[in-house]
């Protein structure tokens, strides 16, 4: 016999001066195989067609759908009901500016960190149309896949202590995106560079070390081995900078 799930959604419209945030209960028959973006879907069309939520690719690719589930970060449509109790609690990511109920806008963030970062590789050489296409070995690239596997969902951001705090800290998709640029040997930029960008409050030194982001990557990211890199080398070079004053 299937169960019967109990929704308790967050509603609450920014743009709407009247608007009081809530939570709405809906109740649906749970179905083999459903995951939250299903549920979701069936509740929209079948009980509130003025529900928001995003989703694009339904298979963990896009990072559109992550949501509070059950008061941990989670992408809607790579969580099945089955793993979850009757009851399931769902709210909008904390830290990123809400849209609307479960919606909310990730892109502005990341564009943000992205351009504060300069996330895009840097070479002090002059454009040639002549260049031979720069190689690297197997070893370097496939750490730059792992960095780049991020799907920038907001997940790790959303649970986040200090990026609850401190809208400024870069969090560990942002400290994830600088290693794959440090990582990349295209890039120019040398540990100076990214001292200055990363080796501050804002960036690597201001993780309290909570590693909630590495436990609620749904990509399983090795979040922690990135921070550690980092501040290794920036250790590093902020005692040569040291010793070179
Ligand atoms: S809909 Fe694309 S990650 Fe869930």
């Amino acid at each position: 016999m299937s169960r019967r799930l109990t929704f308790e959604v967050f509603r609450y419209n920014p743009e709407d001066p009247d608007a009081v945030p809530h939570t709405d209960t809906f109740e649906i028959d749970e179905t083999p195989y459903m995951s939250l973006y299903i549920a979701l879907n069936r509740l929209r069309e079948e009980q509130d067609p003025g529900l928001q939520f995003d989703f694009a690719c339904r298979s963990a690719i896009c990072g559109s759908c992550g949501m509070m589930v059950n008061g941990r970060p989670a992408l809607a449509c790579r969580t099945l009901t089955a793993e979850l109790p009757d009851t399931i609690k769902l709210y909008p990511l904390p830290v990123f500016r809400l849209i609307g109920d479960l919606s909310v806008d990730t892109g502005t963030w990341f564009r943000q960190m992205a351009e504060r970062t300069e996330a895009w590789v840097h070479q002090r050489l002059a454009f040639d149309p002549e260049a031979q296409e720069a190689r690297m070995s197997d070893e370097t690239s496939q750490k730059i896949y792992e960095s780049d596997r991020c799907i920038e969902c907001g997940c790790c951001v959303a649970s986040c202590g200090v990026a609850n705090i401190n809208s400024d800290f870069l969090g560990a998709a942002g400290l994830n995106r600088m290693a794959r640029f440090m990582l990349d040997p295209r890039d120019d930029r040398d540990n100076s560079d990214w001292f200055e960008v990363i080796a501050t409050d804002e960036g690597v030194f201001g993780c309290i070390g909570m590693m909630a982001c590495e436990d609620m990557c749904p990509k399983e990211l090795p979040l922690l081995e990135v921070h550690a890199y980092l501040r290794r080398r920036m250790l590093a070079t902020g005692l040569s900078k040291q010793d070179a004053d």
